[in-house]
């Protein structure tokens, strides 16, 4: 009974290798996923729920019954490694949705094996999330276990790659691109992991993983706001790696001023508010064809009615783009408890978006903005850690502050 089950673990990894090597559209690629979607769906028609654990011993378990004939099967170490310890389908799943799944298990795996290079190594370790990600047995992000996530998986890996990447920048390396867009990816994925369009927010644990999680919610928001938009996939990618750029001028901010818990004082300010300008020479150093997100790093805090900083000096429009990551800026950074001010309910922040519509935020993206989310409500899912539930947050206090 368990020969449909191992027929479809051979043709995934049969699927992966064949994806490493042949590009978008190569027969080799479309025919090896067609096999394995195959296999997929012979597996469905015996069982329809099958799932899969990879606990990192050479073991593989299908529905709590080890798989003998796997013993000892290479992928499911590495699955592990990367995250994916449970996988799990349902009768929903797309083809290319499992296209997808396979394409972010190769980026990992790239991301993987950036990890044993000598600057992996030696990234800061003082940080750990646990899993950020759904499986099986948390119960807190499992939402309606019947209709939901045909797979699952972590955001461990793209968390850690993004502490990395503003690591390397603080030792004045150059950016590196090619993990940045896989952290983009495997956001994308993680977006998408549901029947409906999940938005994987990260809840802040830690002071010193704003940035972090940070990056990573404003990417999240951009891609979604764009898509709704109706933008195509590579736009929607771009305004991903603008999402989780726009920030990247942090890193040259003294901690004192980044960190500071109490109000800035005007030179600290000062500080603070040449962040832009420094995310900006920054990507444009390493990247200069990624001129929309350093565009989008100049110009996320410059208001539509020209406020904000830095000062143009000869008023002009910013960016579209820019416009639309400010937005997404503002309201990760309001829903998000700082030292200088509690988090603000959804509610609250989704209704400062529409009394600052037309002065602060462009018109068109706020309303767009603000509907998506209401829209999207049972599809936004606080991602914390494993066990810590999500706190609601207290009453709001002071004036807001973008991040
Ligand atoms: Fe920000
Ligand atoms: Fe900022």
């Amino acid at each position: 009974m368990s020969g449909a089950a191992v027929q479809f673990l051979h043709g995934l990894a049969q699927a992966l290798s064949t994806l490493a090597l042949y590009p978008e559209g190569h027969t080799s690629r479309e025919r090896a996923l067609d096999l394995v979607f195959t296999r997929l769906n012979d597996l469905l028609t015996e069982n329809e729920h099958p799932t899969y654990s990879f606990l990192g011993g050479d073991e593989v378990v299908y529905n709590d019954l080890p798989l003998r004939e796997m013993q000892n099967w290479d992928w499911s170490r590495r699955l592990a490694e990367i995250g994916v310890q449970r996988l799990q389908f349902d009768r929903t799943v797309q083809r290319e949705e499992l296209e997808e799944f396979l394409d972010m298990v190769l980026a990992r795996l790239a991301l993987k094996a950036a990890d044993s290079s000598e600057a992996r190594q030696m990234r800061p370790s003082g940080i750990r999330y646990g899993l950020v990600g759904v499986d099986g047995s948390d119960t807190e992000l499992e939402m309606d276990a019947a209709s939901t996530a045909t797979i699952r998986f972590t955001l461990e890996d793209e968390a850690e790659a993004i502490r990395w990447i503003h690591s390397e920048m603080l030792d004045g390396h150059s950016l590196p691109l090619l993990e940045a867009e896989t952290v983009v990816r495997g956001l994308s994925v993680a977006m998408h992991g549901d029947r409906q369009i999940m938005v994987p927010l990260l809840r802040l644990r830690e002071f010193d993983e704003y940035t972090t999680t940070h990056s990573m919610n404003v990417c999240v928001l951009a891609m979604a706001l764009a898509e709704w938009l109706g933008m195509g996939a590579q736009d929607v990618r771009a305004f991903g790696v603008a999402g989780l750029l726009h920030d990247l001028g942090k890193v040259k901010i003294p901690k004192e001023v980044l960190l500071k818990p109490g109000k800035l004082t005007a030179e600290e300010r000062l500080i603070m508010n040449s962040h832009p300008v420094e995310g900006a020479k920054l990507i444009l150093a390493a990247q200069p064809e990624l001129d929309t997100a350093a565009v989008v790093a100049y110009e996320h805090h410059i208001m539509i009615n020209g406020g904000g900083y830095p000062k143009f000096t000869y008023p002009r429009n910013c960016h579209q783009s820019s416009r639309l990551v400010h937005v997404c800026d503002v309201y990760d950074a309001l829903r998000t408890n700082r030292p200088y001010r509690d988090a603000w309910p959804a509610g609250k922040i989704l209704a400062y978006i529409e009394e600052r519509s037309g002065v602060e935020f462009d018109g068109e993206i706020a309303h767009a903005f603000t509907r998506m989310i209401r829209d999207w409500e049972p599809g936004v899912v606080e991602m914390n850690s494993e066990t810590e539930p999500v706190v609601e947050a207290p009453a709001p206090a002071a004036a807001p502050s973008g991040g």
